[in-house]
């Protein structure tokens, strides 16, 4: 079969080489893609959101499957579009992608259901909101609305800074229209997890767990980033605590979306925080993470095309989920200046040093061919480097080897991801 893949970083890497091992897929497109996809697949120069010129590409190469990998065109409609024009897509609809989309939208679902999370307000007025904050405690979490990469949260220490917050998201519109409203919450503390499921709109089964690195520098320290690198399995995530999520969080976020008349069809991304009152959802995500998908599906052993096929037939009880017992660690090399300034088009050495080595991956998240035929930098997050070992440390180990293969001006990297390993 033909498959598309919709995004352009190392996520569609990773799902692009899971699809490359089906022996149901002879021929793998990617719009727009990376250099490093393009070695996989056949990258096609049409952006994620320009939906009719996709749509008219799928329809005019017989595509069979079509995954779509972000966020942005989950929550603008690109499934509506394609299953419009009668073509298989995998994904959310727009009206479940909102779990997304709208921080409010999955607050008040999470409210209405009982289902554990921060207690918040919403506001759609400034003033109100700043009024709100008199009577506050703090810290307090603001939460711009809408979708903006990752950067919409801002914890405060006091009421100044939380009313500088509340005016930068909803006056001066720091992150333009997703900041139309906001959402105030509870500070809560623990260790962060990130649980990627799959649900067939009734059935929703989970993947090993992760956990991301969301701040730019070592200590988790400097400004929230897309993430910085990634371990799976987390230590942290318990039979105890998975129990409790399956009773509370996974199948209740599933059947509230379908009574709602929101039927889910995808990946739904839970972001927990374990707090010392127990599990609670920061956040939900309605696609893959990433980088949480360059630790999570190199170690899962079915056919994703098999998984996938089942979540959009409603199929998926029939699946056996099945993820090898060892553990990934991923490294994201960046140009030094991410999240904020950097350069491009920085020539990347020592790629070839991948080839042939078992268990090593380098995903391509911001790179391109240049005239030459040269792999350079183009983002911010350049490469994901991951490796498995048979636990984490070895992992962790292998992880950092491989960071030395790849050099490039301006690399810059973590250099204690996992570190939360040694604390178990
Ligand atoms: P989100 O995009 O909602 O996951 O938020 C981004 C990051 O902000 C999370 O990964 C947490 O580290 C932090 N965060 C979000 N909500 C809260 C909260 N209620 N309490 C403490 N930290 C939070
Ligand atoms: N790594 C976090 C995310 O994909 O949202």
């Amino acid at each position: 079969m033909k498959v598309l893949i919709v995004g352009s970083g190392g996520r569609e890497h990773a799902i692009a080489a899971s699809v490359a091992k089906s022996p149901r897929v002879d021929k793998i497109f990617c719009a727009p893609g990376n250099a490093g996809i393009g070695q996989l697949a056949q990258c096609v120069p049409i952006g994620a959101m320009e939906f009719d010129k996709l749509v008219t590409f799928a329809k005019e190469n017989a595509i069979d499957l079509t995954i779509i990998g972000m966020d942005d065109p989950l929550v603008g409609g690109i499934v509506d579009a394609f299953e419009a024009a009668g073509l298989r897509v995998f994904g959310p609809r727009k009206n479940a992608a909102i779990l997304e989309g709208s921080k409010a939208f999955s607050k008040d679902l999470m409210k209405k259901y009982h289902i554990p999370t921060a207690a918040y307000e919403t506001f759609d007025d400034a003033d109100k909101a700043l009024a709100y904050l008199e009577t506050a405690d703090f810290p307090i979490v603001l939460k711009a609305d809408g979708l903006a990469l990752g950067k919409g949260v801002l914890i405060c220490n006091s009421l100044e800074e939380a009313k500088d917050g509340v005016k930068s998201i909803m006056l001066d519109k720091q992150f333009g229209s997703a900041g139309n409203r906001m959402v105030i919450e509870e500070f809560m503390t623990g260790r962060e997890v990130s649980v990627l499921s799959y649900v067939d709109g009734k059935t929703i089964k989970t993947m090993t767990s992760a956990q991301d690195h969301k701040r730019a520098q070592d200590g988790d320290q400097g400004l929230n980033t897309g993430g910085m690198g990634t371990f799976s399995p987390s230590p942290f995530y318990t039979e105890e605590v998975d129990k409790f999520c399956k009773e509370h969080i996974y199948q209740a976020t599933v059947d509230a979306m379908a009574a709602e008349g929101r039927e889910f069809k995808g990946i739904i991304f839970f972001g927990l925080m374990l707090t010392p009152k127990g599990p609670r959802v920061l956040e939900y995500n309605a696609r893959f993470g990433d980088p949480e998908a360059q630790v999570v599906l190199p170690r899962m052993k079915n056919d994703i095309i098999d998984v996938l096929e089942a979540c959009i037939d409603g199929k998926l009880h029939e699946i056996d989920l099945q993820f090898e017992d060892n553990a990934a660690v991923c490294v994201v090399l960046a140009s030094d200046g991410y999240p904020v300034k950097y350069e491009k088009g920085l020539e990347i050495r020592g790629l070839e040093n991948f080839e042939g080595k078992e268990g090593y991956y380098c995903f391509h998240a911001g790179t391109r061919l240049d005239d030459n035929g040269r792999f350079v930098t183009n983002g911010g997050r350049v490469l994901g480097v991951t490796a498995k070992g048979a636990d984490l440390k070895e992992a962790r180990e292998n992880a950092y080897e491989a960071t030395k293969w790849i050099d490039f001006d301006n690399k810059y990297m973590r250099n204690d991801i996992g570190k939360a390993i040694d604390e178990a």
